[in-house]
């Protein structure tokens, strides 16, 4: 029997260990579990160190295509929608010498995903964590075998009665039609685990003086394609927030006599006239967000007028709670008006 001190003594020990084991950083988080680590740890390397055991067949492969990749990608992976084509621009030739020819065309048209990816690993894993967009990782093993299998039938890889399975992922990665067209020239790939020594591409020195002035990168999408796929403004992703840039085409410039008028009428009667008052108000929450509201969260935006415009004129829902403001169909020169005196800070 132990003594009651000793048990004491005993029950803080184990409670000190248990602390230092789970909190390396008091009141904190806690340790990831054995569980959480395996759920997160599943990227599969080029040499398929990582990759689950499993099996999926080009059928199997089709049923998940079309229910959950077609829409984006195509029947035949060649939309041109959403992203560039999957599937194209490959030959039987090309599964041969592992070296795409087209990729050396400068006018053939597309770059697709079976053109360029060398290592079938690649392909795997970024299905498996990535797609569907909407969804990620919520394919099964086998159904990213069998969605991986049916994508290389599609590009003529494999035969329509294949099974792609753990067992011979190797055997497949040695028809991608591209597998020799990568270079590790740059040194990044392979690594040093695999025998490379060299430095990665990536040297330099930090400038001190008379340096080169920054470059600065852009990215534009050109003035037709930009709203290809609606406001991206008002669009947000099911995973993570995530604010596009206006799209959408600016309405014809209204007259400069309705631009003076409008300037020159009170907002207040601007509101009452587009029966914005009937669901807002200035200083105090009614049906939608008081306008100060609306000012603190987006007065600050470089690109507040156009933002709030689109708002204003495409109504939304989600921002500010569950009701939603229907879209305002709202002369041009009022909305200008409106908008000038929002970003400007909403003042009485
Ligand atoms: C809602 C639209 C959508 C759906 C559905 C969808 N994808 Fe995608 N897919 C995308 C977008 C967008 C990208 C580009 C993502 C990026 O570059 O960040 C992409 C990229 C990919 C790529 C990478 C191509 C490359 O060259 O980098 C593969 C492979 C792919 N998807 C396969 C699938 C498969 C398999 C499914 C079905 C299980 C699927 N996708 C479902 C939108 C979708
Ligand atoms: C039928 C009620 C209704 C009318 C009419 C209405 N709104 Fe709204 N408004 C709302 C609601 C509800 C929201 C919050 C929507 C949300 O949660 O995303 C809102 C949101 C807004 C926002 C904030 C948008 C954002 O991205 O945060 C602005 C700006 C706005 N309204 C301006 C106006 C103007 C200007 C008018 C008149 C032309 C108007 N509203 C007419 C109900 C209305």
């Amino acid at each position: 029997m132990f003594s009651s001190r000793s048990l004491l003594a005993l029950l803080l020990a184990a409670a000190c260990v248990g602390a230092l084991a789970q909190e390396r950083y008091p009141g904190i988080g806690r340790s990831a579990t054995p569980k959480e680590v395996t759920a997160w740890d599943i990227d599969v390397r080029p040499d398929f160190k990582g990759l689950p055991p499993g099996r999926g067949t080009v059928a199997q492969g089709q049923k998940v295509w079309e229910a959950q990749c077609a829409g984006c990608h195509g029947v035949f992976g060649e939309s041109n929608e959403v992203f560039s084509p999957i599937v194209g621009g490959t030959t039987k030739d090309d599964v041969k010498t592992g070296r795409v020819a087209n990729l050396r065309d400068p006018a053939y048209p597309q770059r697709t995903t079976l053109m360029k990816v060398s290592q079938l690993s690649t392909l795997w894993d970024y299905i498996r964590r990535a797609m569907p967009w909407t969804a990620p990782k919520s394919l099964t093993v086998d159904e990213v075998y069998a969605v991986t299998a049916y994508i290389l039938h599609l590009g003529e890889v494999l035969p329509a009665d294949f099974e792609l399975s753990i067992a011979n992922m190797r055997e497949v990665q040695a028809l991608l039609p591209n597998r020799n067209g990568q270079t590790v020239a740059h040194a990044k790939w392979p690594g040093p685990e695999f025998g490379a020594n060299r430095r990665p591409d990536v040297q330099g020195s930090a400038c001190m003086r008379d340096c080169a002035p920054e470059p600065k990168i852009a990215s534009l999408i050109p003035d037709h394609a930009r709203n290809a796929h609606g406001n991206l403004a008002t669009q947000q992703r099911g995973v993570g927030p995530q604010r596009g840039a206006v799209t959408e085409p600016k309405a014809a410039a209204p007259s400069a006599q309705a631009l003076a008028a409008a300037a020159a009428t009170p907002v207040r009667d601007l509101l009452q006239k587009n029966v914005c008052l009937a669901c807002h108000q200035v200083e105090t929450k009614a049906v939608g967000p008081s306008f100060r509201e609306v000012v603190a969260r987006h007065g600050a935006r470089a690109d507040a007028k156009d933002y709030l415009a689109a708002r204003i004129r495409q109504g939304g829902v989600g921002d500010w709670g569950t009701i939603p403001m229907p879209p305002q169909s709202i002369a041009e020169a009022d909305l200008q008006a409106i908008v000038a005196w929002l970003a400007a800070g909403a003042k009485p």
